[in-house]
């Protein structure tokens, strides 16, 4: 057993649909959340930029105590995860590698189609495509960055005229391709799913990642002894590196938390 936190970070409110589903799946475990607020947005940063932010947001974590790290953010997993697994003891995970392992598990023929969206960062760094490759030798991957999606979820334009218009444009190398599965590389694009549906019909399964980290948290901690206690109930508490932005109201929403600003510090990790 450990009561320790699990600490959580994003650039901002994307990694908090990787919370909600760390929530459902582990209700007894504490967590901690930090939005990098102050420097949303991660997807158009070189490597070195998202390498020294990502060992920002984990000292402070380390900080605050925490037993194990999980990247809810695919551009910090795909440009940093290799990199701050080499300096730090903690466990550290990220997006990727349970995603992939959880598709690997759960399908008949490794010959697939796959769609992967994300930020320019991600797709850049091609680790979606590699791990994927590596996992199942037969399976076609189909890249596409989608740079409007994360500032628009931010604003929380998620369900308006832009937001269908940006959706139906970014789903476009995806029409008529017999896709089976499209993931969704950044943890902000979960908020656009329905709009997503709406123009890949049901046939496409679509890949929210959070999901998947929950399932492999859960595996993990309970192989590694280090759950809390069954009878605790979980709290989570939220650190942001600013304020000065909509992540409260989004959040909430996503939540469905109307006390969330309450549970809010503001910090600085610099
Ligand atoms: N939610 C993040 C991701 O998964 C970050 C998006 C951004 O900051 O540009 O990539």
């Amino acid at each position: 057993m450990d009561k320790r936190p699990i600490g959580i970070f994003d650039s901002g409110v994307g990694g908090m649909t990787v919370l909600a589903q760390i929530k459902k799946y582990l209700p007894n475990e504490d967590l901690i959340y930090l939005g990098d607020t102050k420097n949303f947005p991660y997807g158009d940063k070189s490597k070195e930029t998202i390498i020294k932010l990502s060992t920002k947001c984990i000292e402070f974590l380390i900080r605050q105590k925490v037993k194990m790290i999980i990247i809810a953010c695919g551009t910090a997993t795909s440009q940093s995860l290799e990199e701050v697994k080499k300096i730090y003891r903690l466990p550290i995970e990220g997006i990727i590698h349970p995603t992939v392992q959880d598709i690997k598990n759960s399908i008949k023929t490794e010959k697939l189609r796959i769609g992967v969206i994300a930020t320019e960062g991600t797709i850049r760094s091609n680790k979606w495509q590699e791990e994927l490759i590596r996992a199942m030798k037969e399976v076609e991957v189909i890249n596409k960055a989608c740079p409007l999606l994360a500032p628009m979820a931010e604003q929380g334009w998620t369900n308006n005229k832009v937001a269908k218009e940006a959706i139906k444009e970014y789903m476009k190398p995806f029409q008529n391709q017999k896709m089976d599965k499209l993931i969704l590389g950044c943890t902000h694009y979960p908020l656009f799913c329905d709009l997503m549906k709406e123009e890949l019909g049901n046939d496409v399964e679509i890949i929210n990642t959070g999901e998947k980290i929950a399932k492999y948290l859960k595996e993990y901690l309970e192989k590694e002894e280090m759950e809390n206690e069954e009878q605790h109930v979980g709290k989570s508490n939220y650190y942001l590196t600013d304020t000065e932005c909509n992540f409260i109201e989004v959040a909430s929403r996503l939540l469905k938390d109307e006390t969330l600003e309450t549970k809010i510090q503001k910090i600085d990790i610099e």
